[in-house]
């Protein structure tokens, strides 16, 4: 009885790894508001994303850029008025220095393209910037030291709809306390930074490559996608 009771527990923690649950993380708040490492105000957008990608390379006392081989900034058209937030590079975009090139990175681009995306059509980049070892998550306090660096990056590219990819993309800029399975698929208008861009959830390539039948509802949210680029004239 004691033995079952054990197996069930062991199952439901599975079960929530599996979603994205994260039980070790505190529930204590992020901070999200954070003041511009690159003024936005002034200079070509190139220019600015060049400021930003050299303080990133300038980043101090941070085991992840320790290990890393290369920074992983972002990729894609830099004019895009869709941007798509990762998690962190894995082994395949720390080599390349560039994020979304490996197995994951693969089907996004089959993703992209089902809705006739591509590229040069998006901008991309990730939560951290440098590798977290062995493709682990990127820890509390890392998410925390990068997210003035994303939260200014989004500012910069000025997207008019944000796709966050992930529980950890999802976390990072919305929330600790919400679940990818329960937030995915729902639009919602937010301040990051200075701008407000339309925000949806999904499901991460790589969870979506652990799990194939969750495939159908990643297609609802890229529908989703379409449909509001086409309303909002993108
Ligand atoms: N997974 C991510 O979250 N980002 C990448 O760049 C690659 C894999």
């Amino acid at each position: 009885m004691k033995n079952g009771l054990n197996q069930k527990l062991i199952n439901l923690v599975e079960f929530y790894n599996l979603i994205g649950v994260d039980f070790l993380s505190s529930n204590n708040p992020m901070s999200r508001k954070t003041k511009s490492l690159v003024d936005i105000s002034s200079g070509t957008r190139l220019e600015k994303l060049n400021k930003l990608k050299k303080k990133l390379q300038n980043i101090k006392n941070c085991d992840l850029k320790k290990n890393a081989n290369n920074l992983v900034f972002g990729d894609g058209n830099i004019n895009s008025k869709i941007m798509i937030i990762g998690e962190g590079p894995g082994a395949n975009e720390d080599a390349e220095g560039k994020p979304f090139v490996g197995r994951a990175g693969k089907l996004l681009d089959k993703m992209l393209l089902s809705i006739q995306l591509d590229r040069k059509k998006v901008y991309i980049s990730n939560v951290v910037n440098y590798r977290p070892p062995e493709n682990r998550k990127p820890s509390e306090k890392e998410i925390e030291r990068y997210l003035p660096y994303l939260i200014n990056h989004i500012e910069i590219i000025n997207p008019k709809i944000l796709v966050l990819l992930g529980s950890t993309a999802l976390n990072s800029l919305i929330g600790n306390e919400i679940v990818i399975s329960k937030a995915r698929g729902k639009w919602v208008q937010k301040t990051i930074g200075s701008v407000k861009p339309w925000i949806i959830a999904s499901f991460h390539p790589a969870f979506l490559m652990r799990q194939p039948e969750q495939k159908k509802l990643a297609w609802i949210d890229l529908k989703m996608i379409r449909e509001k680029s086409k309303i909002l004239k993108i």
